[in-house]
């Protein structure tokens, strides 16, 4: 194990920099109106909207104001059912979709190359944070997601991800470009080499765990 973290609700252990750019959005819940229902396409809009007006800082209040009420997104964009993604938008300037961790799936660390925001609306995603130093990579915090939290990952950033729930986990992720289309790095588990990835070797993954889960359960997914 490289470092020590402890893992608490709705906390994010900081001790570096890069931490006062992920900070776990809470303020301002309260004072948001819970909404009835929640409207994909409405999110979507109001998404572009908030992107076009204030970047991504604007559109983590609109996260964050979604997924306070969780229960209604979940009731708005189904129960997962499979790892994968459930697609929103795809566009060059902005991509949103809401992926779906199986239960106990782990995701190797990977980054974005682009600052990214997450919105748990069911389950939970336990977050490590890594640095890509001289040495190697290195894990540095975490943080433990659970129904309405939101996080902001900076550009830089670079996590691992972990659904530690019997039950699937849904969260809304936005990106602040073309997701699918940019080129990223993931770290092999074992060994931390840095390998290339993009959306297909993503798909491949999701597709690996549903086979994996379809094998554990003597069924599909
Ligand atoms: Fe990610």
């Amino acid at each position: 194990m490289r470092t020590n973290v402890a893992y608490t609700r709705r906390s994010v252990i900081a001790g570096s920099a890069a931490m006062a750019a992920l900070a776990v959005a809470e303020k301002g819940r309260a004072s948001v109106p819970q909404a009835r229902k929640f409207k994909r396409e409405r999110f979507v809009e109001d998404c572009q909207a908030a992107h076009g007006d204030g970047g991504m800082a604007a559109v983590q209040e609109v996260l964050a104001a979604a997924v306070s009420d969780h229960r209604a997104v979940l009731d708005g964009l189904g129960e997962p059912t499979s790892a994968g993604f459930d697609v929103l938008l795809h566009s060059p300037a902005l991509t949103i979709f809401a992926a779906h961790w199986t239960p106990q799936m782990n995701l190797l660390p990977h980054n974005h190359e682009m600052a990214a925001l997450i919105g748990i609306y069911t389950g939970r995603e336990d977050n490590i944070l890594w640095r890509d130093e001289p040495e190697g990579l290195r894990a540095h915090s975490a943080a433990c997601l659970f129904e309405g939290d939101v996080v902001a990952l900076p550009v830089d950033a670079i996590h691992s991800v972990s659904n530690p729930l019997q039950r699937f986990t849904g969260g809304i992720h936005i990106y602040d470009g073309d997701f699918f289309a940019t080129e990223r790095s993931q770290w092999n588990p074992e060994t931390l080499a840095r390998e290339p990835s993009d959306g297909d070797t993503i798909r491949a993954m999701f597709a690996r765990e549903n086979e994996r889960r379809a094998g554990q359960c003597g069924g599909p997914a």
